[in-house]
This record gives C-alpha cells, sequence and structure tokens, in this order.
C-alpha cells in the first residue's frame, strides 16, 4: 500500500511513467515511523516506554524515536531490549521456542536499520497502533491487597502479601494475569501458592491476609511457584488440558520488586487476575526445583575451590566464576508422563548466565539423549516464566535416572551494576566472597525451578481439588 502511494508521487512529481523508472526505483521508497516503523516499535517497546510505563522514556512518539534512534539500535543489537534472558548457544540450545517470545526478528531488526540509515523520516501521520493487550479474558476472580504499598522511590525494595484466593474446595487456575497498580514502579512479581496447613497459618497469623510485607531478606514462603509476571508480559494461559491446582484453602503469596523510579508514590495496589475452573483437567501443573547443591556428588568442583572438597563460593573479584551441579532424578512412583511444560531460572543479584540440560540413559521416544533446557542471560531485575511453545506431548520428558545438569555463572566484581548494587544494600565498597544462601543481597542462588506436566489423577467424587492431588513421590524425587 505504502509502496503504491510512494509510486503515484513519483509519478506525479517526474511526469514520467513508472514503468519507464529504472527496475530499483521503489528501492529508494524511504521507510518512514508512521507508515513502518511505529507498528514494530509499538509491537516491542511501547508497552514499558510509555508515559507512566516502566521504561525511563516514552518511545511513542515520532520525535522520542527520531532522537534515540541509534541508543535504540545499540539495545537491539545488543539483545538487551526488548529485555528477555533466553539465548540460543551453540552448546546450548532449547529444543522448542518460547510462548510470546517478545525479540525482534530478524526483518524486524534491519527494517529499524534501514529506517535509520535512511534518515528516520516521519512519514504521513497516521494512528499508531496500541502495544498487544496484556489483558487476561474470561476473569472469574480479582484478588487484591487491602493496604497499598508506597515505594520510597529512591531503592529497590522487596514486599510480599498474603492473598486469598477464596477457594473453599479449590479449583483449577487457567490463566493468570498481574495487574499492576502504578506500573512505573512494580518491576517484577513472583506469585507462589502456599498450601493449607501449620506454615500457612503462621504466615497469615505474622501477616495478615491483604497487608504488605517486608520480604527483602527472607525466601519468598510458597509450596508451588504459580508464576513469575515483568512488565509488558502475556497473561499465563494453560493450554486446555492443563491447570495449576489452587488446592482448597491455598492463599497465595505475591511478592513485588518495586523499583527506584525516582520519585515517591502515592500507594501501589497490585492484583492478580485469574481465571479459574472446576472443570477437572486431564494434566495438572506442579513444580520441580533443581539446583543450589551446597556440598558433593552434586556440587562439582571447580578451580576457585580453596581444598579439593567442593563448595559453593564466588571468590570477591572473580569476573567468571562458574557452579557446576548435577543432579539424578528419583523414584517418580506411579508417575509415567512427566514433562517439563516451563522453566524459572532462578538466582540473585550479580548472576550474569544460567542454563540447564538433561541428560538422559539413551534417546526416548521423540526426546534425544541429551538436551538443553533452558540457556540465559541471567539479570536479576527481568527474571520471568519461560514457557515452551509445544505441544504438551512432545515436551521434554523427565524419568527416574535421568540427570539434570545446571550451571551458573557470575560476576562478582565492580564491573557488574548488580554488585555495586549489592555492596550499596549492604554499605560496603569492595566485593566480598558470597555464598550460597536464601535472603539477603549478598547471598547467591543458583536453581532451575521447572513447571512440571504431569497426568491429574481421576476426579473424586467431591470435585474437591486438595492435597491429596500433590504428587509426592515428584516432591520427593527433586529435593
Ligand atoms: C519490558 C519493558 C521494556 C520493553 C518491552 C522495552 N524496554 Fe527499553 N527499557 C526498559 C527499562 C526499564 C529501561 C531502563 C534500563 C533498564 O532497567 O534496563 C529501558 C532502557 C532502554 C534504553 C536505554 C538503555 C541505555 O542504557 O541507554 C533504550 C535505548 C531502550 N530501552 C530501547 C528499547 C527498545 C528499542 C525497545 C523495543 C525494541 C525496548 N526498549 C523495549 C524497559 C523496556
Amino acid at each position: 500500500m505504502r509502496q503504491t502511494l510512494l509510486g503515484l508521487a513519483l509519478l506525479t512529481a517526474c511526469g514520467t511513467d513508472i514503468q519507464a523508472l529504472p527496475p530499483d526505483a521503489t528501492a529508494t521508497a524511504k521507510l518512514t515511523w508512521f507508515q513502518d516503523v511505529a507498528p514494530v516499535v509499538s509491537k516491542h517497546c511501547m508497552s514499558c516506554h510509555q508515559d507512566g510505563g516502566i521504561a525511563p522514556f516514552a518511545l511513542t512518539a515520532y520525535e522520542d524515536a527520531r532522537d534515540n534512534a541509534q541508543r535504540m539500535l545499540v539495545q537491539i543489537d545488543k539483545g538487551a531490549m526488548p529485555p528477555y534472558g533466553a539465548l540460543e548457544e551453540p552448546d546450548c540450545t532449547p529444543r522448542f521456542g518460547w510462548v510470546d517470545d517478545p525479540r525482534l526478528s530478524a526483518t524486524e531488526k534491519k527494517l529499524l536499520h534501514d529506517w535509520v540509515d535512511q534518515g528516520a523520516a516521519k512519514g504521513i501521520e497516521a494512528p499508531v497502533p496500541q502495544p498487544p493487550s496484556t489483558a487476561l479474558s474470561g476473569i472469574t476472580k480479582t484478588v487484591t491487597p487491602t493496604t497499598g504499598f508506597a515505594a520510597k522511590g529512591d531503592r529497590d525494595e522487596f514486599v510480599c502479601y498474603v492473598l486469598d484466593p477464596q477457594a473453599a474446595n479449590g479449583a483449577w487456575i487457567t490463566g493468570l494475569q498481574v495487574r499492576p497498580g502504578i506500573p512505573d514502579v512494580v518491576h517484577h512479581v513472583v506469585l507462589t501458592e502456599i498450601f493449607a496447613g501449620t506454615t500457612q497459618d503462621q504466615l497469615v497469623a505474622a501477616h495478615p491476609v491483604g497487608q504488605p510485607f517486608d520480604c527483602s531478606t527472607i525466601q519468598q514462603p510458597g509450596d508451588l511457584v504459580v508464576n513469575i509476571w515483568t512488565p509488558g508480559n502475556q497473561p499465563m494461559e494453560t493450554p486446555n488440558d492443563l491447570a495449576v491446582p489452587l488446592l482448597a484453602n491455598a492463599k497465595l503469596v505475591m511478592q513485588i520488586h518495586y523499583h527506584p523510579a525516582g520519585i515517591a508514590h502515592a500507594p501501589d495496589v497490585t492484583s492478580v487476575d485469574l481465571r479459574t475452573s472446576l472443570a477437572w483437567p486431564k494434566k495438572m501443573y506442579f513444580v520441580g526445583a533443581f539446583g543450589n547443591a551446597i556440598a558433593a556428588p552434586q556440587l562439582l568442583p571447580d578451580p576457585d575451590d580453596r581444598t579439593s572438597t567442593p563448595e559453593f563460593r564466588i571468590p570477591a573479584n572473580k569476573a567468571d566464576h562458574t557452579e557446576h551441579m548435577r543432579f539424578t532424578v528419583g523414584d517418580l512412583g506411579n508417575l509415567t508422563n512427566v514433562r517439563l511444560y516451563s522453566a524459572n531460572p532462578h538466582m540473585h543479584l550479580i548472576g550474569t548466565h544460567i542454563s540447564g540440560s538433561i541428560e538422559r540413559p539413551a534417546p526416548r521416544g521423540g526426546d534425544p539423549q541429551k538436551e538443553c533446557l533452558a540457556n540465559g542471560n541471567w539479570n536479576f531485575d527481568w527474571q520471568r516464566t519461560y514457557i515452551y511453545n509445544a505441544p504438551l506431548d512432545q515436551l521434554p520428558s523427565v524419568q527416574q535416572g535421568d540427570i539434570i545438569d545446571i550451571q551458573c555463572k557470575w560476576d562478582n566484581t565492580l564491573e557488574n551494576p548488580f554488585v555495586q548494587r549489592a555492596l550499596a544494600d549492604q554499605g560496603l565498597n569492595a566485593p566480598i566472597d558470597i555464598a550460597l544462601g536464601e535472603g539477603g543481597s549478598t547471598d547467591e542462588m543458583c536453581l532451575e525451578i521447572f513447571g512440571i506436566a504431569v497426568d491429574a489423577p481421576p476426579p473424586p467424587a467431591a470435585m474437591r481439588v486438595d492435597q491429596s492431588l500433590i504428587p509426592s513421590k515428584l516432591v520427593e524425587a527433586i529435593r
């Protein structure tokens, strides 16, 4: 369409027949913001780069994009924008792509480069498409804190809420979305489910439902990681056969990372939209975490160990320290069709890279003997849930005796801006040795939390979603 219009313009301007133009005449047609570039920037950038968004400047107007054009290309070429940690590297490329992968295609990247090379023209003003909607459809329930939290605006803050989804008989979650109250401060949200029982009672006694509490130095409570959300994320929606069990009387714990936006804010009230169903699914979602090995045999020796006994220690001022762990999957009981559905890599502030792969004794069905499960640059600010883009019956399978191999890398030098951040948090001015730990900003972790699809047991007469559903063998096998 655009080319036709330009063709006509040329025709009028030169008073000549289009046939008489040199064959590459249309190649001189300039790409423009409104006709070519804005739709791409809207799709990939504007959800954050808009007024009131998490990004520090907007990219919604032509002038914004023109003035930031070179910076945009630099960030896109580095793979830093849009922020997305998944990597495909020669030694570790997962077999499937990811659901809702926000990265630009090669064609889109080239389009942006060509536009800049051609002078970043404005074009004919036209409506700019809205960024893709992130709303969840079919919401059945929204859980909201009763008291908001006013972020100080000058530092990172980690605040948790216990939320009550009021599911006395339990339900099945098939969709979930986080709705930030003040989008420019809500940097990421981790949602866990905590089952009914003593631990939940103690938590609620200490932290009443709906009230914010500081969780910067504790590990987030919960039995099951349901989702990790970052700004601009599409809603989590499970495929037809799969659902996340919301057990009877379970609570949700929402951890919010508030980002320093430079100014103090009115209280933020972030809610969680849920789509629940009472229909009994064929498959249910559970989680299994591998990592955080503190000793041999799971923790392997590394060149920075001080003795021949492997230790999880990231030496001060070491720019490229690696810890390598291997876990053998134990007895999964009567679960026969255990498949990995998603991956949540998890490290703390100073991590730079995390990868996980599986080694099976032999190829099995459609599964190769060895495959990369997840691989990426770690950035604490941009953690998220990665969901395999593949049918459930083709997802990577796991059985007893398989080996899960996890490797994490850290940069513990002042070159790493996150080291500076961690040190500032602690009032320190030089890097220190870092060990495995659960809380403070100078503890580290190396964990792959996999979302796992397992066959759901047949529906009980009462259709109650309760603790009898927990695949206890699976939980043991991966501890
Ligand atoms: C998920 C939210 C999000 C999306 C999507 C996103 N950005 Fe950003 N962008 C940010 C944030 C937040 C920052 C501030 C730096 C940081 O926190 O990493 C930023 C910073 C930048 C910067 C400045 C970086 C620097 O150090 O100079 C550029 C340029 C940029 N983004 C371009 C883009 C472009 C181009 C796209 C789309 C292709 C995009 N961003 C998509 C959130 C986002």
